[in-house]
Order: structure tokens, then C-alpha cells, then sequence
């Protein structure tokens, strides 16, 4: 079995996973509300924390699992990308637990795990396929041939969607993260009642495959200040409606382009974003209508998880004790490595 443990932002996750993939536990102690007063995540505060709740949530992992540590045959954890005192948290976390072992341990990148989500489960998705990873500091679109590694087709040039969503939330006077507060007021709005921008880069030329979401959110903070405090406040649910249907429109238009272009049967979401309930139902229209099959991974594996990272640690190669000792975090990995 394997227990992993994630660190990169601000939630505080670890689960025990099978090498079959099968998930016997997967906690989250999530920072949210302490990061919401300040209206984003604040590095030093999600350290901390990550400090007192690691060791807990670890136990807790175990215990959902049923298991201790002797169960344990590798050790995984984030490596990065992510914030470098949130993520040395974890990693000293898990070398400490493996060392004490003699564990192998297993470092992750973060986005790996976001791409390889839906291999989890008893419908595990099998390459070749295409992953869209939306999440609150990345967007790509991804092939995966073999599961331990993929290759970026496309990706963001300036905001992550997640991001977007983040932003929008705040010009709207929401809380943070905006995403699930954005998706959940949408519903009750009319997503053609203002138009934003569905900003494709290169669209007009080279048929690339990169997002650009920096210009919708300007676009946002220029109708706010035209329409005012009062309509706003009036038209918020319209508002988040029509800025939510932007993102989705970019991000499902890239992932048909990349469907097309990439001739695969098998397509899964990933990342934060994927949690979104207009982002889930326009992909499974998209991929219904060109004949793919999709794989959304539940709630809990969208989001920051610690299954994930198990995920893609059963694809990825372990480092023997001591040798790991010495390992450093990494705020930025290069993608893909
Ligand atoms: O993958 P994730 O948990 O963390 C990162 O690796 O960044 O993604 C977090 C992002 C945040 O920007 C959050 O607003 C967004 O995912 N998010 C959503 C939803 N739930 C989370 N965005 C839109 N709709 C949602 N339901
Ligand atoms: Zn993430």
C-alpha cells in the first residue's frame, strides 16, 4: 500500500492507496476559511498550518484505511509545483515517516497527479488519452500515452481558469476561493446575459492549443465599474453566469480542437475547476457529440487530494533509503519531466 501525503497549497491532505489504485482512505483537512479573511491563500499562515495538521491528518488517513504503518510499502508525496514552506512540509513529513522505516519514498509532481486522477477507482481510465487539468494555478490540456509521464499540448499564457474564477469572485465581492461560490450563484443567473470575451490566442493563426484568461477578468472589472454598485449588486447572478460561461466556452473549445487534433477515445478532466458543474456538463456534452468517452473524476479527486498523488506515485519511480534524505522541494518543476 501507499501512503501519500500533499502540502502544495492550502490543504492539508493524506490518503493510503492500493497498488491496484483501489482508494482506502483519502483525507483533507482544507484551510480555507483561515485564508478567506485575506481574500486568497497566504503563504506563511498555509505553512503553519500545514505544520499542525499534518501529523493528524496523516493518523487519520491511516485509521480511515484501517491500517498502520507496517502496512505501508512506499512513502509518496508532492515535490511540487507549489509554495515552497507548504510543500517542505510535507515532503520532511513523509521523509521522516519512511526514514524511520527504511521506506522507499516517492516524489510526485502535483500536476502528474491531477492527470492521472482517473486511473483511481474500479473504472480506471487507460492511455492513450487526452486530460484537461484546470486548477486554481495551472491550465493544460495533456496527452498521455503511458501513465507516468504526459505531454502538455497547450496551456495557459497568463491566468489559470481557476484563477479566473478566484478573480472574478473577488471583482463580485464573493469569497474565496470564488470557484464553487461562482458555480453555485450561477445557477441562478443567465450566462447570455452579458457577453465576455472567449479569448482562444493563436486561433487566428497557428492552430495552438493555449488559454488566455487575464482579458476576462479585465473585462469583468470594466462592466462592474460601468454598471455600477447598485445593478451589480442587482445582476450578480447574471453576471457570474455570463463570466462563468467564458471560461467553460475557452476550455471546452481547446479540449474538442485537441480531440480532433489527437484522435483519442478517452478523455478525463482534472484539477479544481473540474469541479465545476458547468464545466462537467459542457465536456460531457462535447465529448457525447464527437463519440469519446469522458472520465470526471468525483468532487473530493478534483480538488487538492492526496489519492492523486498516491495515483501517480504507482507510475513513477521510488528512491531507495537514505538517498532521499536530501531532497528539496520545488516551487516550480518543469512540466512534463
Ligand atoms: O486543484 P486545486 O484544488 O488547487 C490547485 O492545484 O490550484 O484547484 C483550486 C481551484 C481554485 O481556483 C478554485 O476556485 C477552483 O479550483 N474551483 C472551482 C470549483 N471548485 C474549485 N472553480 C469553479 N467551479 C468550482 N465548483
Ligand atoms: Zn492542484
Amino acid at each position: 500500500m501507499i501512503l501519500a501525503i500533499e502540502t502544495s497549497c492550502d490543504d492539508t491532505c493524506a490518503a493510503v492507496v492500493t497498488a491496484g489504485g483501489e482508494i482506502r482512505s483519502n483525507a483533507i483537512a482544507s484551510q480555507g476559511l483561515v485564508h478567506d479573511r485575506y481574500g486568497g491563500v497566504v503563504p506563511e499562515i498555509a505553512s503553519r498550518h500545514h505544520l499542525e495538521l499534518v501529523d493528524a491528518v496523516t493518523a487519520d488517513a491511516l485509521e480511515s484505511a484501517g491500517v498502520g504503518l507496517d502496512a505501508i510499502a512506499t512513502v509518496a508525496v508532492t515535490r511540487g509545483p507549489g509554495l515552497i514552506g507548504a510543500l517542505l512540509v510535507g515532503l520532511s513529513s513523509a521523509k521522516a515517516l519512511a526514514a524511520a522505516r527504511r521506506l522507499p519514498l516517492v516524489p510526485v509532481d502535483h500536476l502528474h497527479g491531477h492527470v492521472v486522477a482517473s486511473t483511481l477507482g474500479d473504472d480506471p481510465i487507460a492511455p492513450p488519452y487526452l486530460c484537461l487539468v484546470a486548477s486554481g494555478g495551472h491550465t493544460f490540456v495533456a496527452r498521455v500515452d503511458d501513465p507516468g509521464t504526459y505531454a502538455v499540448l497547450g496551456s495557459t499564457l497568463d491566468d489559470a481558469a481557476g484563477e479566473a474564477f478566484d478573480k472574478g469572485a473577488r471583482v463580485l465581492g464573493l469569497g474565496y476561493p470564488g470557484g464553487p461560490l461562482i458555480d453555485r450563484l450561477a445557477r441562478a443567473g443567465d450566462p447570455s446575459a452579458f457577453d465576455f470575451p472567449r479569448s482562444l490566442p493563436g486561433s487566428g493563426g497557428a492552430p495552438g492549443l493555449d488559454f488566455s484568461f487575464s482579458g476576462l477578468k479585465t473585462a469583468l472589472l470594466y462592466r462592474v465599474r460601468d454598471l455600477g454598485g447598485s445593478e451589480t449588486e442587482r445582476r450578480r447572478a447574471d453576471l457570474a453566469a455570463a463570466y462563468q460561461e467564458a471560461i467553460v466556452a475557452a476550455l471546452v473549445a481547446r479540449l474538442g480542437q485537441a480531440i480532433g487534433r489527437e484522435r483519442v477515445s478517452r478523455v478525463a478532466l482534472g484539477g479544481g475547476v473540474a469541479a465545476n458543474s458547468r464545466l462537467r456538463a459542457a465536456a460531457a456534452e462535447l465529448c457525447r457529440d464527437l463519440g469519446v468517452r469522458l472520465w470526471v473524476p468525483p468532487l473530493e479527486l478534483c480538488t487538492d487530494n492526496a489519492a492523486m498523488i498516491a495515483a501517480a506515485a504507482r507510475f513513477s519511480p521510488a528512491i531507495d533509503y537514505p538517498h532521499y534524505l536530501g531532497l528539496d522541494a520545488a516551487a516550480r518543476l518543469d512540466v512534463a519531466a
